[in-house]
């Protein structure tokens, strides 16, 4: 008779190697997002109006077309000049859909800086650049941590779109073992446990975290 092993334990390797991609996604999108945000937000600060212009306006592109066809639009529009794996641009679609939503993130909690710190840093006699660099940056990283906490824990769930150019993320491991044991269901119910797993103990850490910095 048949005697393939439909017992969901029997794929553990499946769904061990679909929760390693989505963290490793979800934390490359966050770090590389961070970059690309910080990058905007002080492009968005600066004298230059046609700088804020561009930043302006690929904050709001971005955040108003869907991650799902900006993945396609890395995926197949690149690929059309770049040999590209379905990895590397779905680390590149999510950090740059990432570095939009931080950029906002970014820019609040700079204006979340007390006006009074701006004054005192200016009556020390510091320059723009450092008056950014040693007092506004510091306080707003600190006001911004749970924001950015957020965003990881997002992009956990969002990236779960990567499955659809071949991305082995746990949505595709899901896929993958409801093909080999004809259940519909159940790989569906360890997935959803598994994200579920992923976002809460994340959400427990940044509140760790955040009780220690106050
Ligand atoms: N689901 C929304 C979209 O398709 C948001 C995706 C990204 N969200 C984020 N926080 N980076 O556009």
């Amino acid at each position: 008779g048949n005697t393939a092993n439909t017992s969901m334990l029997h794929y553990w390797k499946y769904f061990a190697m679909g929760v390693g991609y989505t963290i490793l996604i979800s934390l490359v999108g966050v770090i590389f997002g961070f970059i690309t945000g910080t990058l905007l937000a002080l492009l968005r600060l600066s004298n230059s109006k046609i700088l804020r212009m561009i930043s302006t306006a690929y904050v709001e592109f971005v955040r108003g077309t869907p991650l799902m066809v900006q993945l396609m639009f890395v995926y197949f529009g690149l690929g059309l000049f770049v040999n590209l794996p379905a990895l590397t641009a779905g680390m590149i679609a999510v950090s740059l859909n990432s570095g939009a939503y931080i950029a906002e993130v970014i820019r609040g909690g700079i204006n979340s800086v007390d006006g009074g710190q701006l004054e005192a840093a200016e009556s020390l006699g510091l320059n723009k650049k450092d008056r950014m660099r040693y007092v506004i940056m510091p306080q707003a990283l600190k006001n911004i941590w749970p924001a950015l906490g957020n965003e990881f824990i997002s992009l956990i769930k969002e990236s779960s779109i990567v499955s659809i150019i071949g991305v082995t993320d746990l949505i595709y491991q899901l896929k993958i073992v409801q093909s080999d044991t004809y259940r519909g269901v159940a790989p569906i119910v360890v997935a959803m446990i598994l994200y579920f797993i992923m976002t809460y103990s994340l959400s427990r850490l940044l509140k760790f975290y955040e009780r220690k910095f106050n």
